[in-house]
């Protein structure tokens, strides 16, 4: 079996008993959890900030994997990296200097991701793909979950592999590659397929009554579709 990482998102989790949802699906085989931050500017929602990830970084021991839909971006990152972030990442339309967030995140500790929109080039990556640990691919329009796949999101993932392991092959560094967005269980084969290794998923896992079945289905239908 490839190894692949799950990483629930919980914008879908029940926010009045948070603590006990993170637990859960870590308990369920989680790999990470996901923390959307939206800030009703960048984004047309609003959710949550560091005082929360703080207060689920003692609940469970994954890596917590920031996904910053927030701008500006640079005040905020030292506070993400302060409360218990392992990764962080931002969309580099929100950030005036991506190099210089790029920077500041991984001085304070933290490994940075880059995120794509549906609509943003990947030309983004030209001269940061040396720089980050993590690409992440959106795969619906940020700002809601429980939104519907783009299809195209595909394509996107397959020439970021490319890339990824282009580079890899020259530098040995090991670049992780995300999609987030309406990922289930009977479309994450063929997102797996594509080339990517990290898989969000919010409504799908805290919308489903056994979250370990749905983590275990997802795990089965990755090496199904990578098989080879
Ligand atoms: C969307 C967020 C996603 C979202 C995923 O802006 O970045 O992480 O919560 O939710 P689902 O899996 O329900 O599409
Ligand atoms: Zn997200």
């Amino acid at each position: 079996m490839p190894a692949i990482l799950i990483a629930p998102s919980i914008l879908s989790a029940d926010f009045a008993r948070l603590g006990e949802e993170v637990r859960a699906v870590v308990a369920a085989g989680a790999d990470m959890i996901h923390f959307d931050v939206m800030d009703n500017h960048y984004v047309p929602n609003l959710s949550v900030g560091p005082l929360v990830c703080e207060a689920i970084r003692p609940v469970v021991d994954v890596p917590i994997d920031v996904h910053l839909m927030v701008r500006p971006v640079d005040r905020i990152v030292p506070e993400f990296a302060k409360a218990g972030a392992n990764i962080i990442s931002f969309h580099p339309e929100a950030s005036e200097h991506v190099d210089r967030t790029i920077g500041l995140i991984r001085d304070s500790g933290c490994k940075p991701g880059l995120v794509f929109n549906p609509a943003t080039p990947l030309s983004y990556l030209d001269h940061t793909l040396h720089l980050v640990d993590l690409v992440l691919i959106m795969s619906v329009n940020p700002g809601f979950g429980g939104q519907k796949f783009i299809p195209h999101a595909l394509e996107k993932i397959r020439e970021v592999r490319q890339r990824i392991d282009a580079n890899a092959q020259k530098t040995g560094r090991k670049v992780m590659l995300e999609v987030d967005g309406g990922v289930k269980a009977d479309n994450i084969g063929a997102i797996a397929a594509a080339g990517a290794d990290t898989f969000v998923a919010g409504s799908a896992i805290f919308g489903a009554d056994d979250y370990a079945a749905t983590i275990t289905a997802m795990r089965k239908a990755v090496a199904d579709a990578t098989r080879a």
